[in-house]
């Protein structure tokens, strides 16, 4: 029995359609539903889903009219979408199968019969966004849409395994808390037994504190903006991991996001080729992102020669997309990604937007808007990492780098094809004066934030970590448009049900 298999009351075994293949010419029973059914002359075909997978049943009427046709011929024939069944038949290869196989079916029993007077209310042809989102209950049984929701579980576990094989320990922060860590403006307020809380934004501030108790830590959990934002990339509950490491700074942050990046898409490469050719995912694309790099010595010609023609420009002259020659050479173990400076995406930006490739122009200082995000990102095959951001635009809680202290030692990762920001993280200001003087500028509440002044207080270290949204993985790595079907339900400005 394979790992997708379930142990069955009924005999034969039941198998999972996922599995098939190790059941060529087995008769084999199969549970599930009928996904769509096709009939030619004395043929029906019914396609069957199981959610691990689909399969093209035949059954013949095997006598000839006027002669009654088998039971099990007008039983398939009475099936209605949906309907829930058991069904038994002979594995066959068959090189013309979308799944490369086919099941002779030799018998079938019906669990439930979907009445015709009260039909699936999706049917194979187009539906709107909205109708689909009113029954997202019943779209997710779409052969893409399971497929997404397997790839976006196998992700999950993917960011987990990460990390706990490399020392890290999950540590839980809460979801019930007591003050803002993104900005005040997006939290969702609760009543907690008359004092004012809140739904948590991220686990980051929680997690410094487990990372200063025990070196390198993670949380896994939901997290909630309330920001009336209806973009392609916003919901208002999302899946957030994050790492949170003491003694770890900045080029350490980015290190761990690019070996951690890495090991997700290869997992899912690993895992979902077929799942992946369902949604009709560009896999080389993906493949493209831990594709070994050039060797050491290719790495250096590029940057020679990118320094060389740097040295005979016109310094005036606005500088090239950064390409290969800004790969980081900080960590020989995992392969890199490129890395912006927040000055220099903002040359980029300026350049595309005189080019008419950006409709508005990127004021120096702003954070990077959806547009410049969906540009820069889509410049490269691989993620793009920007730091240094100004720090007026950006959380109180991040370092000032000691280079030029107007810039913050954060980054943001964004995902190539124009999929925009997955991973924002920083370094964390470690100095008592300067987290309390923030704390203060920001107009946050001093008393609630004692607690962490307490790991500026005692032993405090240079720490670092980030932020993975899950859904903005997923939609990147499925090379979905929205993240609407990137979780089971979900959560957007204008849907909360069901
Ligand atoms: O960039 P953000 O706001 O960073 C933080 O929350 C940090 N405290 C994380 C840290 O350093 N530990 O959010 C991190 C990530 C984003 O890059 C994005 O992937 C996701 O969370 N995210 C959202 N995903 C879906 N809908 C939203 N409204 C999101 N807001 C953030
Ligand atoms: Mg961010």
């Amino acid at each position: 029995m394979s790992e997708l298999e379930t142990k069955s009351v009924t005999n034969p075994p039941v198998a999972a359609i996922a599995s098939l293949a190790a059941h060529v010419g087995d008769t084999v029973t199969l549970r599930g539903w009928l996904y769509n059914m096709r009939e030619s002359g004395k043929l029906l075909f019914p396609i069957f889903r199981d959610g691990t997978g689909t399969i093209q049943g035949i059954v013949s009427r095997d006598s000839t009219p006027p002669a009654a046709p088998s039971e099990v011929f007008l039983r398939v024939k009475s099936l209605t979408q949906e309907s829930s069944v058991i069904v038994t038949g002979r594995v066959r290869a068959d090189a013309r199968a979308p799944s490369g196989f086919e099941l002779d079916v030799a018998n079938l029993e019906i669990v439930h019969l979907v009445p015709t007077d009260a039909p699936y209310p999706i049917t194979p042809k187009e539906h709107g966004t909205d109708f689909l989102m009113e029954h997202r209950h019943l779209w997710m049984r779409t052969p893409r849409q399971s497929a997404i929701l397997r790839i976006r579980a196998t992700i999950m576990r993917a960011a987990q395994e990460y990390f706990d094989t490399h020392g890290f320990v999950r540590t839980d922060p809460p979801i019930l808390t007591p003050a803002a860590c993104e900005g005040t403006s997006t939290l969702f307020a609760l009543d907690y037994f008359g004092d004012p809380a809140f739904l948590t934004q991220s686990g980051q501030l929680y997690i410094e504190a487990t990372a200063l108790a025990l070196g390198k830590v993670y949380s896994f959990g939901p997290t909630f903006r309330a920001e009336k934002s209806k973009t392609r990339r916003h919901l208002t509950e999302f899946w957030m991991i994050e790492p949170e490491v003491a003694f770890m700074d900045l080029d350490g942050d980015m290190d761990l996001a690019e070996a951690f990046l890495t090991h997700i898409v290869s997992r899912v490469l690993e895992l979902h080729r077929a799942d992946l050719k369902l949604i009709g995912r560009d896999i080389a694309k993906l493949e493209a992102v831990i594709a070994p790099l050039p060797s050491e010595s290719e790495i250096e010609a590029v940057i020679l020669s990118e320094a060389r023609s740097a040295e005979s420009k016109d310094p005036d002259e606005s500088r090239p997309a950064a390409t290969a020659g800004t790969f980081s050479t900080t960590n020989p173990h995992a392969p890199r990604f490129p890395r912006l400076s927040y000055d220099e995406a903002h040359e980029m930006l300026e350049a595309a937007f005189k080019a008419g490739k950006l409709e508005a122009p990127h004021i120096y200082g702003d954070d990077l808007g959806s547009p410049d995000e969906t540009y820069i990102s889509s410049q490269f095959d691989r993620p793009v990492m920007i730091h240094r951001y100004p720090a007026a635009s950006k959380a109180f809680y991040m370092q000032p780098d000691p280079a030029d202290p107007t810039k913050a030692l954060c980054v943001d990762v964004l995902a190539p094809e124009g999929y925009g920001e997955i991973i924002g993280g920083s370094q964390r200001v470690d100095s008592y004066d300067l987290l309390r003087a923030r704390i203060l500028e920001h107009n946050l509440p001093l008393a609630a934030f004692e607690w962490y002044l307490d790991l500026r207080r005692y032993g405090s270290v240079p720490h670092s970590g980030f932020g993975m949204g899950i859904e903005r993985a997923v939609a990147w790595i499925c090379g979905l448009d929205h993240v609407r079907e990137t979780i089971p339900f979900p959560r957007t400005l204008n849907r909360i049900y069901p």
